[in-house]
This record gives structure tokens, sequence and C-alpha cells, in this order.
């Protein structure tokens, strides 16, 4: 339906950019794909647009998640909610390198096409390229009617409204909360249980409440953007939950401040950028609550003696760290989506300090409908 589209409009509403009219919607967008989804009875959710039955889903042996810039990062997050929560191997590739080498495309794999646009033309020709082979693909798109809708066999809206800044943010996040919500179906289909079910449900459901709890942070973020905004270039590390935070953070301040940005998983920092890091190269590193804090503070602790700054993302003040953006907790799983959020403010502040334009940064395109 289209009705969602109209409770958005392409007014300003007073903010300066679209950028940030979008990041400040966010807590009603992820409210929104959330709506009249999930299932308490069962603890699970109903998507009506997946057009796969449960004994289609249980035959699924393996997802592939395919798309460009943000929506491939948004798909790395996916990838491993299916394989945390629904325990099927699953990855994302970007569809431009997929389509070009000549995939092995598997009748027990369930192919999934992201995009907000629905019309990025690698991810179209990614679709086309496995419906002619007879892949079932589904599509997690935020234009309704959009080509990849069109195209694919089924899917899951994203429900984000309009997004009018060339740079992807309340898209980025409510296609990785459609994600969450495609894990927990395929997950209890299988062998997740009742009470994991139950547990990422009131997690999903806590998420519009403290996005906007990290929201209204939003000042004290804008001073560290113009704490860091002399950088010559940064790193941006996370281990396995944080990596694809990591990958997301960078592109944005990328895109939309023109300053060079690295993502690394934290462990391969060791055999190679460790040589950048200096005072000039801070390192922004994301630390979820999860097995592998320890193993990331430790990389606090290797990036420090390199006389390195940190600015960390975590539930609670890092003292390795020279600043913190403490974000609250919810269930672990679902660390990557509430810790991308101020890291999108961030970027924006980065910008604002250096006086970029920013609803049009140079040389890119809000859809890239050319190969
Ligand atoms: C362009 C935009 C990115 C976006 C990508 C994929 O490169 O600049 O922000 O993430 O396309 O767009 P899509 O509409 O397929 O999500």
């Amino acid at each position: 339906t289209t009705v969602e589209w109209e409770a958005e409009s392409y007014d300003m509403a007073g903010h300066d950019t679209y950028m940030h009219k979008e990041i400040t919607e966010q807590a009603e967008a992820v409210d929104r794909v959330l709506r009249g989804r999930i299932d308490d009875r069962f603890a699970t959710v109903r998507l009506g647009g997946l057009n796969m039955d449960a004994r289609e889903a249980r035959g699924v042996r393996r997802v592939k998640i395919l798309g460009c810039g943000s929506a491939y990062h948004a798909g790395m997050i996916g990838a491993q909610l299916i394989e945390e929560l629904a325990r099927i191997p699953a990855d994302a590739e970007p569809a431009s390198e997929f389509r070009y080498r000549n995939p092995v495309v598997d009748p027990d794999t369930l192919y999934v096409a992201v995009s907000q646009s629905g019309e990025t033309y690698d991810t179209l020709a990614a679709v086309q390229e496995l419906k002619r082979k007879g892949a079932r693909v589904l599509g997690v798109v935020n234009v309704v009617g959009s080509a990849i809708a069109r195209e694919t066999d089924g899917g899951v809206y994203v429900h984000a409204g309009p997004e009018v800044c060339v740079v992807s943010t309340k898209c980025f996040t409510n296609t990785a909360v459609a994600f969450a919500l495609l894990a927990l179906h395929l997950g209890r289909i299988r062998d997740l249980s009742v009470a994991d079910g139950r547990r990422i449900i009131s997690g999903l459901r806590r998420l519009p409440g403290q996005i906007a709890e990290i929201l209204a942070q939003e000042e004290a973020i804008a001073k560290l953007a113009a704490e860091y905004a002399d950088a010559k270039s940064m790193m941006f590390v996370g281990r396995v939950r944080g990596y694809p935070v990591a990958r997301e953070a960078a592109l944005k301040l990328k895109e939309v401040s023109y300053i060079h940005a690295e993502a690394y998983p934290a462990s391969e920092l060791k055999h190679g950028p460790l040589a950048l890091i200096e005072p000039a190269v801070p390192t922004v590193a994301v630390l979820p609550e999860d097995e592998l804090l320890e193993k990331n503070r430790a990389t606090l602790e290797e990036i420090r003696a390199r006389g390195g700054r940190i600015l960390a993302v975590a539930h609670a003040e890092q003292e390795k760290a020279d600043h913190t953006v403490v974000v609250p907790r919810n269930e672990v799983e679902l660390d990557p989506i509430l810790m991308s959020v101020p890291l999108q403010l961030l970027a924006y502040h980065t910008a604002l300090a250096l006086g970029r334009d920013i609803d049009r940064p140079r040389n890119l395109a809000k859809s890239v409908t050319v190969e």
C-alpha cells in the first residue's frame, strides 16, 4: 500500500537539511516498520509480502544478500541477524560484484536484494540474472512498486517513508530492522525458542524509545564532531556485530564530510592499518556489550599506545577511550541497529562543521540507475 507514504511529507519541517530531518525521524520510522507485524501469541512476526510458506522457509539452506552502498551494509547486519536468530548460513555481497563474477546459483539458497530506491541498476541486474536462472529472490525495499519490488518473488517493505538526502540514514536503520523481522520469522519457523522470540520482540519494541534517547544526545555528539573534524583520516573498527556498523559509519563520514575513512575488523588492525595510527588519524570504535568486549578493549589499548585518539560507541563510558558516546542497552543482537544512529549524527555534524553541501555531496547521486 502507499498509505505510509502520506504519513510524512517532503516538507523540511524547520530542518536545514533533509539529512537532519531524516535522522531525527528514525524513532517514528522504526515504529512504522514494526507496526502490524508482531505476533505476540507465537512470539514471531507476520510478513505478508514474503510469499513463502513455512515448508519453503525450512528448506532454505543459505541466504545471500545483495545490495550497494548503505543497502549492502544494512544487508551485512541482516546476514548476521539471520545467522544468529535462524542459524542459516548467510552473507552479504555488493550486488555489482556478484553479478559480474558468474556466481554459482543454488536452488536451496534464498537470495535477498536490498535497496532503498528499488531502482539501483546493479542490484536490479543481479535480481534479473538470478530470476533468469530460476532462483528465489526476495526484496527488502523502501519504495513501494519500484523495479526491484516488482521483479522479486516477494519481500519486506522497509516503510522508512521518503528519503531525500543522498546519504541514507533512516532507510538504513529501517532496513536493518526489517532484516531483524525476517531473521526472527525464519528463526521461529526453525530453531529459535519462544523465549528468545519474546526477548527479541521486546527488544524491537524498545528500539524507537532508545533511538529517541540517542537523538537527544545530539548536542554532545556535535561537540565531538567539531573536535574530530580536523582529522586527516579516520579509522572505524568493530568486531563481528560492530563491524558492519563501522563500515556504514565510515561510508557516511566519507560521503558527507569528504574526510577519508577506513573501516576494519578490529582484529585486522594489527595486520597493516595500525601503521596509520597517529594523533591526526583518530579511531571510532564500536563496542557492543557482547563476548568480544574484552578483546575490543584490548584493541583500544593498542591504538592508545600508538598515540591514536579514540571515540568509542558503547553501553558504558570506556576508560581507554578519549570520549564515549553511551548508547542504551538492548538485546545484543540489536546493538548494530542502535549503534549506527549516533554515528550518523557524527557524520552529519562533521560535515556541518566543515561547511559541506550535506544533502547533495559532490560526485554522488541518490540512486545510481546506470551501470
Ligand atoms: C547510491 C547512494 C547510496 C545508496 C546506494 C544504494 O550510491 O549514494 O547512499 O546506499 O546508491 O541505493 P539503493 O537505493 O539501492 O539503496
